[in-house]
């Protein structure tokens, strides 16, 4: 039976026989026996495997290069080293899978531009290693606080016919390109989904408190750090809730994800500290013991307008909040994570909730530090009337959306909700500078490769 390097590492005594299999990280030999640093992944740290020159096996080590792997079989020693507390004596080795000399992996310290474009092999890496292990933390730790506040997980479809945020930025779902839609799949135009939103609704309207967790898809040409053609969402929509719960849950969600990462993932935060983001705990534990500023659209705007800063893209009340706008809120005027909410109308969604001002909806954007907008939410419109009008203004077809505005008709209820950036929090815990740097596989303009 294999047992995993992090195991072995934080075993509580020394075994006579343990079996561990991974891939070679460094080799050192001498006459009598060689160190091999082995890893597989379980944790950010390799094990230091003993093979002493005549065992079986050992006639192949001078094949077991770094990248290659391996299979021992031997004994859990206490470790004389510095720094390590066991290491295996080995009693048998076999190479599973030799490397010619062009595996690319060779030296350390490559840019994550080169590594992008071999990230079929990047999760080898200590760094990408820890990303990835942090993301399956991080997620599992999403479905940990739904749980744990009784909210049920709903699927909702990634092939869609309708377009949550109105942005136009859908991807085409088609079998019969350049055809007729009456006359493709599904007899009418589909795209892959931008948000759950909508169908997460019909769900919270029936079991009060849902969310969904799953890949959505923008077709939006911008080429920055922030922004992927193909991005995972998290996206809790609850009944009987105003805006005020909903910024509530959104900012008590990210504290419990960054506590869950101080509390959990300790070993792999180390790497981020040391070569991504030397001040990232105390960024963290900073977030985690303290609380969010909140401001309105209009504060915020007036905030930037009186910093008297040029900034690319000029401020007046009525624009869209640029990340340098957003960045410089929450790292200059708040020096903090920042709830922004009340937002114009013009520039929202036809589903948020109208305010009596006749100029704002009851948006929110939590803002943080390094990163920008982390999450976007808002209550929705529960007023069919006022609904209908939204709809209506933005040329929303009531034939495709009908089923939508049937939640105002059928018992409706005021409710609110939010989408937070799964690529988003895993960069602001990590400290990791692009998106493409914190998803298995990118998909961004002009990429589309593995
Ligand atoms: O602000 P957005 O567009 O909101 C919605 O889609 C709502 N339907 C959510 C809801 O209320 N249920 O997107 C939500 C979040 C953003 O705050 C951002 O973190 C992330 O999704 N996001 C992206 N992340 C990576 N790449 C992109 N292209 C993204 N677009 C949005
Ligand atoms: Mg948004």
């Amino acid at each position: 039976m294999r047992t995993s390097v992090k195991h072995l590492l934080n075993s509580e005594a020394a075994q006579d026989s343990v079996e561990l299999s991974g891939w070679v990280r460094t080799r050192r030999d001498s006459k009598e026996f060689s160190f091999i640093e082995l890893n597989d992944g379980s944790c950010l740290k390799g094990i230091q495997v003993i093979v002493d020159a005549g065992i079986p096996g050992s006639d192949e080590v001078s094949k077991m290069n770094t990248g290659a792997s391996v299979q021992v079989v031997g004994e859990l020693v206490e470790s004389p080293g510095k720094g390590q507390s066991w290491e295996v004596r080995a009693t048998e080795v076999e190479l599973l899978g030799g490397v010619p000399d062009d595996f690319p992996l060779q030296k350390k310290g490559h840019t994550p531009e080169f590594l992008r474009s071999i990230a079929h092999l990047r999760p080898r890496t200590n760094l990408y290693g820890a990303t990835f292990r942090m993301r399956s933390r991080l997620a599992y730790a999403v479905h940990r606080f739904f749980n744990e506040r009784d909210f049920t997980y709903v699927h909702t479809p990634i092939i869609t016919a309708s377009d949550c945020e109105g942005a136009g930025e859908m991807f085409r779902v088609t079998t019969n390109e350049g055809g007729k839609p009456e006359e493709d799949f599904f007899e009418k135009k589909s795209y892959l989904t931008v948000s759950g939103q909508l169908e997460g609704e019909c769900f919270a309207t029936a079991l009060s408190n849902i969310y969904t967790f799953g890949p959505t898809f923008r077709a939006e040409n911008s080429n920055t750090s922030r922004h992927a053609a193909e991005f995972w969402m998290i996206e809790p929509e609850m009944a009987f809730c105003n805006l005020e719960g909903d910024m509530d849950l959104a900012e008590e969600f990210i504290q419990f994800l960054v506590k869950d990462v101080l509390e959990n993932s300790e070993g792999d935060l180390s790497i981020f500290e040391r070569f991504v983001d030397k001040g990232l705990r105390a960024r963290l534990e900073g977030l985690a013991s303290g609380g969010f500023e909140r401001m309105s659209y209009t504060e915020a705007v007036e905030q930037l307008i009186k910093s008297g800063k040029k900034f690319d893209y000029p401020v007046e009340w009525g624009i869209n909040l640029q990340s340098e706008h957003e960045r410089y809120l929450c790292e200059e005027v708040v020096k903090g994570p920042l709830t922004v909410y009340n937002y114009p109308k013009s520039i929202k969604p036809f589903y948020m909730r109208a305010n009596g001002d006749g100029k704002t909806v009851t948006a929110m954007d939590v803002l943080v530090p390094g990163v920008g907008e982390i999450i976007g939410g808002s209550q929705r419109e529960e007023r069919y009337d006022l609904l209908k009008a939204a709809m209506e203004f933005h040329d929303l077809s009531l034939e495709n959306y009908g089923w939508y505005l049937d939640l105002r008709k059928y018992g409706t209820v005021p409710h609110a909700g939010f989408g937070a950036g799964f690529e988003r929090l895993l960069m602001y815990v990590t400290g990791m500078q692009n998106i493409r740097d914190v998803i298995p596989f990118s998909r961004t303009p002009g990429n589309c490769d593995f």
